[in-house]
């Protein structure tokens, strides 16, 4: 396997080892995590379909504990954006761990750190940073932001927004397909307003109102189902802020580093938010995220007076930061190719017929009628291909009804691998 095959599949889907081990897992994991599809599936009434066990993963592709080779048309939720196991990010690492494995946050920073800030801001038109390790961290490091920099409570986010599933992250997220507020409503705070994503903006009166001091947005909405909002609502969005004295947030956690074909998503509009958070594809495959900000919002926190007032125990870690440098490295010099492959799987996907949103390598294939995006991704597994549905469904918030399937492969996957997966879907399809 080396990371260009058309997948190679040994066994039945998920074979004897998978299944063995998904049995272990559902001894000790909590129930809420994976879904184990065996289960769930028999109380949806579907077939019996556990997830594979991944073993490794090279490039575009992944190696289950059974042998069976697949092409990831996920990126495992975009973080392998500049591929799995990228040989210059994991030659980082092999060095990066026989010097410094762990710094000290806010009391000692190394190197790598100071680098890794330095090249964001290069990259993004920033200037000052906070480091995390989740984008949920990313997302609650800019809402602080925000709040110390206009002094104001308040939220204004978009429908069916995600930005992660900690507190602060789920308290201004509107995801659809699945309800993560409500058991946990009465501890998420009351200050969250939501407009329509793409759709008339609030006017500044109310927003004044209602004492907003962020505005949040993800350029493109990832999870909540590839939807791309009509060229100038960002500008018009940069504008109200300024009007109001808000904060523009832009969470680029998914669409950052290359995937819609630019740099970040938000530049094609000629538009400079306050705040950036970026993470996934970021650490090549490390758990470490970004809050970008101006130097007018970032200030606004003043020095340390020794108590860092926002840190975490492995706040830039040097494993992470050393990764992440390789992994923007790589994430440059697959930049070009992204717009052209992306470009020609939406051409395609049209000839059949079917709906496509999206930019870039960060596709949504919409599916109105037929079958629905969770029963065709399980359909595609069984032909070498990892795809995963995107929130939107057709009705309430049951699975079966998804309405789009989500691509959003590594920006190394070859055209031979996605003509492969355009044949596999044509037989899913029928
Ligand atoms: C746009 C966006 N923001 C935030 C997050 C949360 O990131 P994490 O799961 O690393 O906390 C995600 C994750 O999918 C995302 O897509």
């Amino acid at each position: 396997m080396n990371g260009t095959d058309l997948p190679l599949l040994r066994t039945t889907v998920p074979g004897p080892a998978s299944r063995a081990w998904v049995d272990r897992l559902a001894r000790t994991e909590c129930p809420a995590i994976t879904a184990r599809r065996a289960r769930r599936a028999a109380a949806l009434g579907l077939s019996d379909d556990d997830p594979i066990v991944w073993a490794q993963a090279v490039g575009a592709n992944v190696q289950d504990v059974d042998g069976n080779i697949f092409v990831d048309l996920t990126a495992g939720f975009g973080v392998a954006a500049a591929g799995h196991r990228d040989p210059g990010v994991v030659a980082a690492l092999h060095a990066q761990a026989e010097a410094l494995l762990h710094a000290m946050g806010d009391a000692f920073p190394d190197p790598r750190r100071i680098e890794l800030m330095e090249r964001l801001c290069a990259m993004t038109g920033m200037d000052r940073v906070i480091l995390g390790s989740s984008g949920s961290d990313a997302v609650e490091a800019a809402l602080k932001t925000a709040r110390v920099a206009t002094g104001r409570d308040g939220v204004l986010a978009f429908d069916r927004g995600y930005h992660g599933l900690s507190y602060g992250a789920l308290a201004v997220g509107d995801y659809k397909a699945a309800d993560f507020r409500a058991p946990f409503a009465g501890q998420l705070g009351p200050h969250l307003r939501v407009a329509a994503f793409g759709g008339p903006l609030p006017p500044a009166d109310w927003l004044r109102s209602q004492e907003i001091g962020a505005v949040l947005v993800e350029p493109i909405q990832g999870r909540g189902g590839i939807r791309v909002p009509p060229h100038g609502w960002l500008s018009a969005l940069r504008a109200t802020c300024d009007q109001v004295g808000a904060a523009l947030i832009f969470d680029e956690i998914y669409t950052g580093f290359g995937r819609t074909g630019a740099p970040f998503a938000f530049q094609g509009e000629g538009v400079r938010p306050d705040l950036l958070c970026v993470g996934k594809g970021l650490g090549g495959g490390f758990p470490i995220s970004a809050c970008l900000g101006t130097a007018a919002v970032m200030d606004a926190w003043g020095a340390s007076k020794g108590e860092a007032l926002h840190t975490q125990t492995f706040l830039g870690n040097p494993l992470g930061c050393a990764m992440a440098l390789a992994a923007l490295d790589r994430l440059e010099a697959l930049a070009p190719a992204v717009g052209p492959l992306g470009e020609g799987l939406a051409t395609a996907l049209r000839a059949r017929g079917l709906g496509v949103r999206g930019r870039g390598l960060l596709l949504g294939v919409t599916l109105p009628t037929g079958p629905d995006a969770l029963a065709l991704s399980r359909a595609l597994l069984h032909r070498g291909y990892l795809a995963l549905p995107a929130g939107e469904v057709r009705a309430g918030d049951d699975p079966r009804q998804a309405v789009v399937l989500a691509l959003t492969p590594p920006l190394c996957i070859t055209q031979a691998q996605l003509d492969g997966f355009l044949g596999a879907l044509d037989q899913a399809r029928t």
